[in-house]
């Protein structure tokens, strides 16, 4: 908090002194919800029962989290898993904000922790080109940033943690080619292509497919939302009358062409393979028999706090932290699937 002050004091508008007194004067706690944020998690009690417990149960370091999209399950478990990570630690506040899926607030966001002096930002950005520029400038603020699962451009970062999005998408390449027998027309659902999972799961599935007989007979960016995939899956179950396989890059977008292909009562002429494998979403899928498989795609919100402390604490952290990624089929999800190797 000391570094923090200091930055803060040096740099304030007329503004920015008034919102910071509300936010000491509140045990650095923001005064009222921060702008498009959800709700700091913290009840009036809670506050009460800190302030009764004295200066010593204050945090001693504030984190901003800047969430690209609350609206998606995935990323909903992503800031749990952060939140459940950091509750264990008194000496750590985090405070989250959510973007609502608009890069140019997402931008702001990172603005407004940095002015705040927030001593750590954890960011998982909608795209990479434009939160590239705000976070280096975190950086050059003094404010070390760890991007979580999606990337930003060039290295103006502290830490990276994600999974290796190329690995699974040649593993997804890998299984479908497997599960046609080499040959067969695919349907691919891709992710948002400005943001680097998307181009890293097509890039991967392409490389596993190549020289094979599968044909990707019609693709389209949905965005990683299950609404557009929906949409896309109608015009391609429109264009052709035969699909052996839907290839999606997210189980949300998974399950969106499985509905417009149940809505054309077409569902059980073709497989369907996604990833995220969360327990309530894609891995339930598997064993309703609506996905044929799912790869895992870690949140790394508990890894993010751990790093955090780590560099909190002034230790050396590595600059990527790879997390490993699991399969779900049918036949080995009930074993809780197994690890790629
Ligand atoms: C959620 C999500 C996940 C996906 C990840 C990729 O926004 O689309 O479904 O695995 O982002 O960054």
């Amino acid at each position: 908090m000391a570094a923090m002050k200091t930055r803060v004091l040096s740099s304030l508008s007329l503004a920015g002194w008034m919102l910071l007194a509300a936010w000491m004067a509140g045990g650095c706690k923001p005064a009222g919800p921060p702008p498009g944020g959800e709700p700091a998690g913290e009840s009036a009690a809670d506050t009460k029962a800190a302030e009764a417990a004295g200066a010593s149960a204050r945090p001693r370091w504030v984190i901003g989290m800047s969430q690209c999209n609350l609206n998606e399950p995935w990323r909903v478990q992503m800031n749990a898993d952060i939140r459940a990570a950091a509750e264990k630690h008194p000496e750590l506040k985090v405070i989250f904000k959510d973007a609502q899926n608009d890069t140019l607030r997402q931008r702001q966001h990172v603005e407004e922790f940095v002015s705040a002096g927030v001593d750590l930002l954890i960011i998982s950005p909608k795209e990479a080109q434009p939160l590239t520029e705000p976070v280096a400038r975190a950086m050059e603020a003094g404010i070390p940033v760890i991007v979580l699962d999606r990337r930003v451009l060039g290295d103006r970062y502290t830490c990276f943690i994600g999974a290796d999005n190329r690995k699974i998408g040649r593993a997804a390449g890998q299984w479908i080619v497997q599960a046609l027998g080499g040959k067969g027309k695919v349907v691919e659902l891709k992710g948002l292509m400005t943001s680097t999972p998307g181009q890293d799961r097509h890039a991967g599935f392409r490389e596993a497919i190549a020289g094979t007989d599968i044909e990707v007979i019609f693709e389209a960016d949905m965005k990683w939302l299950e609404p557009e995939a929906r949409k896309e899956m109608e015009s391609a179950l429109a264009r052709f009358d035969h699909i052996d396989l839907v290839y999606a890059h997210n189980d949300p977008g998974a399950h969106g062409a499985w509905l417009a292909a149940r809505a054309a009562g077409r569902e059980k002429e073709m497989k369907f393979v996604g990833i995220d494998a969360l327990p309530h979403e894609g891995v339930a899928y598997v064993k309703q028999g609506i996905l044929d498989a799912t790869f895992q795609y870690p949140t790394g919100g508990a890894e993010a706090i751990e790093t955090a402390l780590r560099i909190l604490r002034g230790e050396t952290v590595p600059k990527e932290i790879t997390l490993g990624s699991r399969l779900f089929t049918r036949e080995n999800v009930d074993q809780g699937g197994v690890p790629l190797p």
